[in-house]
């Protein structure tokens, strides 16, 4: 049967709520098994679906994985019989999929990965992965909905400019020069937290990297890789997803494992809304300023150090209750903005011009029967369904499990009407 979630709006929470380890950071350090013979240790792995569709990956790629849910810990390493065959069946689950083009060409020189294809946020090609490969050496063909890659000798370092900053091609490109002979330059690549984390494991394994966190990475390859052991970073999008739970029930909430350093321009919009977000050496805490409403403000996503586009349908949930007109636009995906009807089902007045949604504050949200659509969009009825008055009923929520864990554990926690059956 399919399970939906039922919320009972209208609710103020209370209590502390414990910051998971990131998805995205998780589903890019993972493949970092595929690179050496040696066992890869991860520590504060986050339990989601999109992280044992990666387990189900790797060990079709020949891993050997040991999953120890209960701590948190994650064993890999690659067996003597590697395979190269990245399924569609497996791939069509998730496009963080493509990861391991770049780690099974490095170390195998051979790859076959089913093309990710679109989804409900946009078309999400991955021109960019396949433009840095083919830099380094690599050479693709595309048959029958698959990316076929090869490398004739090995992959040699060499000076690669992004045009713009994509997350995925720039884990992708990292993963395969730094085996790859010779120095890389990787010129306006990603400055995601999960970039830095990415590259912080890579180094503990004997990567040569200088530049993580800027717009230029540069690569000494190396031969091979030793064993390590890595504590996944902090998942910044679910704290920032439930700081706005926070936020749009009008509670005062604590967070444990989490830190704004990596959130700051979200954490700077919230305080021109009258949110406030303090931390301290012991304390993170979110709460209305004053107590007073909350103000209408512009919203642009960026990639990192901007407004993450991972955070855009929170926001505008939050900002369906400001006083005011608000707007967003979403610069990343094309097609972002699946939350927007079903956020209108809830009483929401908003209103799509392209990339921009204008959004006009309402008094209250009313409970209603809503559809997830992606992952962001299905989490931002929950905390719509929070503040609403009444029922909220989500359907499909199999996309929220792809990346919160334990969401309905963590908001009933803190006194939030939230079941799921
Ligand atoms: C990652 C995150 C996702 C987040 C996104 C942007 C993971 C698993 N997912 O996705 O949660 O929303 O970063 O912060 O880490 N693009 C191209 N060609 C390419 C690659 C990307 O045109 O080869 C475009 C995309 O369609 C998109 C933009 O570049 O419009 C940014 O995408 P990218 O940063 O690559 O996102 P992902 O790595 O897919």
């Amino acid at each position: 049967m399919k399970e939906k979630i039922f919320i009972e709006g209208g609710k103020r929470l209370s209590g502390s709520i414990p910051i998971s380890g990131a998805k995205n950071s998780c589903l890019a350090l993972m493949p970092l098994s595929l690179l050496s013979d040696s066992a890869l240790t991860l520590n504060n792995v986050p339990i989601l679906s999109d992280v044992e569709t990666m387990i189900v990956l790797l060990e079709s790629l020949g891993c050997v994985v040991s999953y120890q849910k209960t701590e948190k810990i994650l064993n890999l390493k690659m067996s003597a019989k590697p395979l190269f065959l990245a399924d569609y069946e497996i791939v069509k689950k998730m496009r963080a999929s493509i990861l391991v083009l770049g780690p099974l060409l490095a170390r195998f020189g051979q790859a076959i990965v089913a093309l990710p294809g679109g989804c409900a946020i946009g078309a999400r090609p991955v021109n960019l992965h396949l433009m840095a490969l083919e830099a380094l050496g690599a050479s693709f063909s595309i048959e029958n909905g698959y990316v076929k890659g090869n490398v004739a000798k090995s992959l040699k370092g060499c000076k690669i400019t992004f045009p713009f900053e994509s997350v995925g091609a720039t884990a992708n490109t990292i993963m395969a020069a730094v085996l790859a002979k010779g120095t890389s330059e990787l010129v306006n690549v990603a400055r995601e937290p999960e970039i830095i984390d990415l590259c912080k494991c890579l180094k503990s394994m004997g990567c040569k990297i200088e530049g993580e966190g800027e717009r230029t990475i540069i690569i000494e390859g190396v031969d091979t890789l030793r064993e390590t052991t890595h504590e996944v970073v902090m998942d910044r999008i679910e704290l920032g997803t439930f700081i706005i739970a926070g936020a749009i029930s009008d509670s005062d909430l604590e967070f444990t494992g989490g830190d704004i350093i990596l959130l700051e321009s979200f954490v700077d919009k919230l305080y021109e809304v009258g949110i406030e977000v303090c931390q301290s050496d012991s304390n993170l805490r979110v709460k209305r300023i004053n107590r007073s409403s909350i103000k209408h403000t512009n919203v642009l996503t960026e990639p990192f150090p901007g407004f993450p586009t991972d955070l855009q349908a929170q926001m505008m949930a939050l900002l369906s209750l400001a006083d005011g007109v608000s707007s967003i636009e979403e610069q990343i995906f094309e097609n972002r903005f699946m939350h927007v009807p079903e956020l209108i089902r809830m009483g929401a007045n908003i209103e799509i011009k392209g990339r921009k949604a204008v959004i006009s504050g309402v008094d209250k949200l009313k409970g209603a029967p809503v559809k997830a659509t992606d992952l962001r969009a299905s989490v931002s009825l929950v905390l719509a369904g929070l503040a609403a008055e009444g029922q909220t009923e989500i359907d499909k929520i199999h996309h929220i499990d792809r990346g919160y864990e334990d969401i309905i554990k963590k908001l009933t926690g803190c006194g939030a009407q939230i079941r799921r059956y």
